[in-house]
């Protein structure tokens, strides 16, 4: 299978410009996607990548977006809803307009986006809308449409929004209460999950496959802030919370306007992201180490803009 023109949805997001920057570097010519072209403004310098606004969940524009590709990278998700239904229209409803849009415009590769946990029976609505989403596509795969889909822990990278986070609330918190701090992750860094998208992309041996992507080590969330206050030098007291108070925790700060952690968050981290293999064999990819890449980020990182606009008041 020849492979040129990609439409990457989603691809103006945190995974999605590595993916895009490393299709770029493979000679590969990307179609992104937007809700607003202004979002993704850091793509239009890549020499190959063209910008376009869109809205992806009309099945129409999808087909005009689609024709002439020949794959399509679907890397649409979010962690909290605005609005009853989100996970839905995002995880499921749109994965199957985009096989449809696939079908009907002749595109024979498609790769799609899930998570570690996700399964219909899953805890969390995230986790069963991101299952639902992996095993309609997983179904389409066929003769004339090549389906492979990746399931990370959760991803860490320059601009991330975890370890990111952690990095920007610790400085005002010189004792941590943290919710759900036997949680377990192995993280895995961002530019290998886009070197894992772009290495399957031609590559028969991925086809109809779904691969578990995972760093070299588990951690517990605990362990996780305890490194972040580590690299930021900072002396914090990480308290950590009974599975009570955890809840609690979640749906309180469920109720804020800005999200940080929601009560389906809370129920997420109730399955542990950790992979039962270590990283595909077939990508031939020797993970980056958390220690070795997060330090070079994490300690530039400056408080929230909302603390300090709250400090300035
Ligand atoms: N980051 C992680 O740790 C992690 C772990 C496991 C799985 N994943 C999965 O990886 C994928 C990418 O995650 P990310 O960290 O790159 O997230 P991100 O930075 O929030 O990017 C998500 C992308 O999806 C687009 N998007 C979100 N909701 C949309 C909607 N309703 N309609 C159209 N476009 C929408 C966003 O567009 P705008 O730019 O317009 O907002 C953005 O381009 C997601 O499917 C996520 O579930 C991420």
């Amino acid at each position: 299978m020849e492979i040129k023109k990609v439409c990457v949805l989603g691809g103006g997001g945190f995974v999605g410009r590595h993916v895009v920057s490393q299709l770029c570097e493979r000679g590969y010519e990307a179609l992104v996607p937007c809700r607003n072209i202004n979002r993704a403004k850091h793509l239009a310098v890549l020499p190959t990548v063209s910008l376009v606004e869109a809205d992806v969940h009309d099945p129409e524009a999808l087909k005009r977006l689609f024709e002439g590709m020949d794959a399509v990278i679907n890397l649409v998700g979010i962690l909290h809803e605005k609005k009853r239904g989100d996970f839905q229209r995002a995880h499921v409803e749109l994965p199957r307009k985009v096989v449809d849009a696939c079908r009907a415009t002749g595109v024979k590769r498609l790769l799609h986006m899930s998570a570690l946990g996700a399964s219909p029976d899953g805890l969390s609505r995230y986790q069963r809308s991101k299952g639902e989403g992996e095993a309609l596509v997983l179904a389409a795969h066929g003769e004339n449409l090549a389906v492979t889909v990746f399931r990370p822990s959760v991803i860490f990278g320059p601009e991330d929004s975890f370890l990111n986070l952690f990095a920007r609330l610790l400085p005002w918190a010189p004792v941590f209460p943290l919710g759900s701090p036997h949680a377990r992750f192995q993280p895995v860094y961002v530019g290998d999950v886009a070197q894992a998208y772009v290495a399957s992309l031609g590559n028969p041996a991925t086809f109809g496959k779904c691969y578990e992507l995972c760093g070299p080590k588990v951690y517990t969330l605990q362990q996780l802030v305890e490194f972040v206050a580590r690299v930021k030098g900072l002396r914090r007291l990480v308290l950590p919370l009974g599975d009570g108070m955890s809840a609690l925790q979640a749906w309180f700060f469920g109720l804020l306007p800005i999200k940080l952690l929601t009560h389906d968050n809370y129920l997420t981290l109730k399955t542990d992201a950790v992979c039962g293999c270590s990283f595909p064999e077939v990508f031939n990819i020797q993970p980056v180490a958390l220690e070795v890449e997060a330090p070079l980020y994490l300690a530039d990182i400056a408080p929230p803009r909302f603390i300090s606009e709250h400090r300035d008041r």
